[in-house]
């Protein structure tokens, strides 16, 4: 199963079509992908996505598998960013979009560590949520600060590194975290972040890496979802 990925079509920087979502899940089945839980971003000043609008383009997109005789289940998630908003709904205990057991996926800038972090970890977590942090090996904040990964990861906040990542598709950077999140069994989940056809193709090459193949050594809790 997969627990990362923009595809339902026009609200935020994924797929454009329902066709290009359709077409990227059946490759996906053809991988065996089983389950995919799909993440649109949930930005406010750029995707100010809602529960709802979310779990209305995954009930379209489960049709249109079942139309075209794809077997496999979609359900919702979100890509949380760290901003103002989330943090107030957070403290404020609104209803946010979790999946499997109370699992939800948050992001940050990519350059600095937002100063509420820890806070909003433990406050997610004392609201029985269980935060999964996007693409750890991204941050340059992180990729710099190996006590700060360690430290987040006792907090237990879960860490999902994108498959991608293991060839360096994103930067060398990246791939040197990622391998050093797996050296150190500091990683939870592996996920596709797929947006479009070339990230498809990025994971289809990184999924025949010698990395992608110690990675399912781990105790990876993909199949717990
Ligand atoms: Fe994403």
């Amino acid at each position: 199963m997969d627990l990362h990925s923009h595809l339902i079509p026009d609200i935020d920087d994924g797929v454009k079509t329902w066709d290009e979502s359709l077409e990227i899940l059946s490759q996906l089945c053809k991988l065996g992908y089983k389950k995919i839980i799909t993440t649109p971003h949930i930005i406010q000043n750029y995707y100010p996505n809602t529960p709802d609008k979310i779990r209305a383009g995954v009930a379209k997109l489960n049709e249109l598998l079942a139309e075209n005789n794809i077997s496999m289940s979609i359900e919702a998630g979100a890509e949380y960013y760290l901003d103002d908003v989330f943090a107030k709904q957070v403290e404020t205990k609104e209803d946010l979009l979790s999946f499997g057991n109370g699992y939800i996926l948050i992001e940050t800038p990519f350059m600095n560590k937002p100063l509420f972090l820890e806070e909003i970890v433990f406050t997610l977590q004392a609201n029985g949520y269980k935060p999964i942090l996007a693409h750890p090996e991204r941050y340059a904040y992180l990729q710099n600060n190996k006590e700060l990964i360690h430290s987040l990861n006792f907090l237990g906040l879960f860490m999902q590194i994108n498959i991608s990542s293991l060839t360096g598709y994103y930067s060398k950077e990246a791939q040197k975290t990622a391998r050093y999140l797996i050296d150190t069994s500091q990683v939870h989940f592996l996920a596709s972040d797929i947006h479009n056809h070339k990230h498809l193709a990025e994971v289809k090459k990184a999924i025949k890496s010698k990395l992608f193949q110690r990675c399912r050594q781990l105790p990876l809790l993909n199949s717990t979802l």
